[in-house]
């Protein structure tokens, strides 16, 4: 496997967090870290509450900060109170979504089909889709770490194409790790990106495999983010916590550059 063929995809997930107003202040932050420094070596994305979506994407301008929605429909249009679909993130000039975080399967009954269907109705209506799989706590210490993210990343591409896993970026993300500032060791997040990209390479090839971007995400940091990044089959981070300070995000961005 080949990992300077993929670029690699620094992302922040925001999650229920920042006011509009907050939200352009932490692009601006952001934008000036960035300023004047060589980020060319990763994607940079922060994926943002709706209501933050319009402002955000205006601060972010001529920056090369890319912007994301944290969740999707799967329905085009109808009686889904509360919902937003993919046409109307794509309307408004959104470029991902994450879809299936833990937070959204664990609190909002969203299941491996649910997640099926939103990440074909957002691939379908040209979004790029950072799809989450990740173990509890309890299926790790039973030892089905692995069938669990196997079971998780092929029910979610059932029915998607090669040519659509172009714009399917991979997170894998440990329940157990996430905001409990309990990260898997470089060692657990390559071995089980590995997993995923195998699943990845029986189902489609292991060329296209090889161009999947697989990132880490769970209580990723300005300090353990080069070790993470450093994993041969780790292309990126999802990043919750540390993705609302500007300084700490800029660490783990600048992590990704070697
Ligand atoms: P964390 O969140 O970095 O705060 O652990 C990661 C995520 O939920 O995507």
């Amino acid at each position: 496997m080949n990992k300077a063929t993929r670029k690699a995809v620094i992302a922040g997930n925001w999650k229920m967090n920042k006011t509009p107003a907050e939200a352009v202040e932490l692009i601006n932050a952001i934008k000036a870290e960035i300023e004047g420094k060589d980020v060319s070596g990763c994607e940079i994305v922060t994926c943002v509450p709706y209501v933050d979506l319009v402002p955000v994407m205006e601060a972010a301008k001529g920056s090369p900060i890319k912007v994301g929605a944290e969740n999707v429909h799967f329905a085009a249009s109808g009686a889904y109170t509360g919902e937003i679909s993919a046409s109307m993130l794509t309307a408004i000039g959104v470029e991902y979504v994450i879809i299936g975080h833990s937070e959204r399967r664990q609190y909002f009954g969203e299941t491996d089909v649910t997640v099926n269907l939103r990440t074909k109705a957002a691939l379908e209506a040209g979004l790029k889709v950072i799809l989450c799989v990740g173990e509890t706590l309890e299926q790790r210490e039973q030892g089905i770490t692995d069938e669990t993210v196997s079971l998780q990343t092929k029910v979610a591409l059932l029915g998607v194409t090669e040519e659509q896993m172009k714009n399917v970026i991979i997170a894998y993300e440990p329940v157990w790790a996430i905001g409990t500032g309990k990260t898997a060791t470089s060692d657990q997040a390559d071995e089980v990106c590995d997993v995923i990209r195998n699943v990845v390479a029986a189902l489609y090839s292991s060329a296209v495999a090889e161009a999947t971007t697989i990132q880490y995400g769970g209580s990723m940091n300005a300090k353990n983010a080069d070790e993470l990044l450093g994993k041969v089959n780790v292309d990126g981070g999802l990043i919750g916590g540390a993705s609302l300070k500007a300084p700490d995000f800029y660490a783990i961005i600048s992590a990704a550059q070697k």
